[in-house]
């Protein structure tokens, strides 16, 4: 990792790595019941960090603050100003924040367990451990003072890593992957291809971004760092980057109805297993193993830009399947990630660029629907909860013990990141051409109001009659979330010293 030593030092583990091998995890809400003691918590935390991991570990730990958190902290003002603005508003902090997000009828944020005002947490500490060392791991993180600092608001169990989610597909397939040599300056000239690979500002603060400029965050009047603990920021270097090296995590407790899943499914293909296990596969836009839905080319797949995955899981676009035959376009996938470049198909090379620029080529209607993917990506951290079954397990217990996703994002703009993806690619109701319905694998139902339900999927056909599956349930619920701060180690210690 060609990053320099101090940085990684100072970036959490969580932002490198998924901790794969560490297939047990708790996630733990706390609220700051004594300050002092918090701060002297925090303060001796054991944080990990990137370079741990250089080195096998058999715990880890990871730690971000909410808004309100920094608050109990009595972080000075002038830092916390510097924050975005949805971070400080907080992901249920507005109706219309809510409406966008999807989060209305049963995703409602009254009805969460956790991430409205009288259950906001403070902290979220992530614990990964091996099965064998989980309880022993939970121990040594809860050392003195941590009784007299917290109180447990929820202690989030995970279920053991088995690397599919609950539905039953593989998860945790595509990635981006951080460009830590910050090498070609990205804002130069549009991206002709789709590329895997992100500006290191993309994910976190402190770098440039896509558009190659650093993206807001709390820099600091040196008086407020005496002791220097805070490097300086590049692009202000007389201010202290308290943001450096960190990033924002979305949390969103997504509970899943892995039985009315099925059975939805089940009954719309009149019990045929088969037909059953296709559908589902459309409406996630990959096979359950994992393997993405391609047109059979046989030849190198169109539009792919320099990338390390491998090439049948990752390094694709869906330009050689522009009608969405083959993976629907309204498939979770596709619509989370439409894989495109600055320019549409069709507009590359130098002729086909001047006519676009001068106006001489109409772009597909749906082109002006979605934007750049290179701007809305964001590292999935998520883990499973509750009863992981098979989807014949599913079709035969019908009141399931609760299951689903402890969906974590990191983004270092949650507006343009995930608030993006979820409010305008998943929750959206116009998305490539299609009207009148959102994500079918994620999203609510309600329609637009005085409208009818949005609980519709098309697929096309090549007979040119599109195939409609309507009233599709809605699979998943929101049960809490909240938006929080991964600070560098650093950041996290000045945070803990902070006398105010
Ligand atoms: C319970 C809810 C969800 C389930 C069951 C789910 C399931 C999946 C599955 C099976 C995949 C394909 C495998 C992979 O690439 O990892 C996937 C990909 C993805 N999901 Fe979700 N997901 C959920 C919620 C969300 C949410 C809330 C977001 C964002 C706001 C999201 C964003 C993505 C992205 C960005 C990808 C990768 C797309 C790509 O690059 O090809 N998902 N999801």
């Amino acid at each position: 990792m060609p990053t320099p030593a101090t940085d990684a030092a100072d970036i959490q583990g969580l932002v490198r790595s998924g901790y794969g091998q560490l297939t047990a995890a708790r996630f733990l809400l706390l609220r700051i019941a004594d300050t002092v003691a918090a701060r002297a918590w925090l303060e001796a935390a054991p944080v990990t960090s990137m370079a741990h991991l250089d080195t096998p570990q058999e715990g880890t730990l990871n730690i971000a603050l909410t808004c309100e958190g920094l608050r109990a902290l009595r972080l000075p003002e002038q830092a916390l100003g510097g924050f975005s603005a949805e971070f400080l508003s907080g992901m249920a902090g507005d109706e219309s924040r809510s409406r966008r997000l999807g989060d209305i009828g049963a995703n409602a944020p009254d009805r969460w367990r956790w991430g409205t005002a009288t259950h906001m947490p403070h902290l979220l500490l992530l614990l990964y451990a091996t099965p064998e060392r989980l309880q022993d791991w939970m121990r040594t993180v809860m050392a003195p003072p941590w009784d007299s600092a917290f109180t447990v608001l929820e202690l989030l169990q995970t279920a053991t890593l088995d690397q599919h989610e609950p539905f039953g597909f593989l998860d945790g397939v595509s990635q981006p992957t951080i460009d830590w040599t910050g090498k070609p300056d990205p804002a130069e000239s549009a991206h002709e291809t789709y590329s895997n690979l992100v500006a290191t500002g993309e994910m976190l603060l402190g770098y440039p971004n896509e558009y190659g400029k650093y993206t807001d965050r709390p820099l600091l009047d040196p008086a407020l760092d005496p002791a220097a603990l805070l490097p300086p920021a590049e692009d202000h270097p007389e201010r202290h980057d308290l943001g450096r090296n960190g990033c924002y995590l979305v949390f969103r407790q997504l509970q899943q109805d892995v039985g009315g899943f099925w059975r939805f499914l089940d009954n719309e293909v009149g019990g045929n297993a088969e037909a059953r296990t296709r559908l589902a596969e459309a409406i996630v836009g990959r096979q359950i193993s994992g393997a993405p839905l391609l047109p059979q080319t046989g030849g190198p797949i169109p539009g792919v830009g320099p990338d390390t995955d491998d090439i049948r899981q990752n390094s694709f676009t869906f330009d050689a399947d522009a009608d969405g035959l083959v993976c629907p376009l309204g498939a979770h996938i596709r619509r989370a990630n439409p894989r495109n470049a600055d320019l549409p198909p069709g507009t590359r090379g130098t002729l086909s660029r001047l006519l676009r620029d001068l106006g001489l080529v109409h772009q597909a209607l749906r082109d002006d629907l979605i934007s750049s993917t290179r701007f809305h990506r964001m590292l999935r951290r998520g883990r499973d909860y509750g009863v992981q079954m098979s989807p014949e397990a599913a079709l035969r217990a019908p009141a399931a013990a609760e299951a689903g996703l402890h969906f974590i994002c990191l983004n270092a703009n949650i507006s343009r990141q995930f608030e993006f993806v979820q409010g305008a690619w998943l929750a959206g109701i116009a998305f490539d051409g299609l009207t009148g319905e959102r994500d079918p694998l994620t999203a609510p139902r309600e329609g637009l109001p005085g409208g009818p339900p949005a609980g519709v999927f098309t697929m096309a056909q090549t007979s040119g009659l599109n195939r409609r599956i309507a009233g599709l349930p809605q699979f998943v619920t929101v049960r809490g979330g909240a938006y929080f701060f991964l600070p560098g180690l650093r950041a996290l210690r000045w945070i803990a010293g902070v006398h105010g």
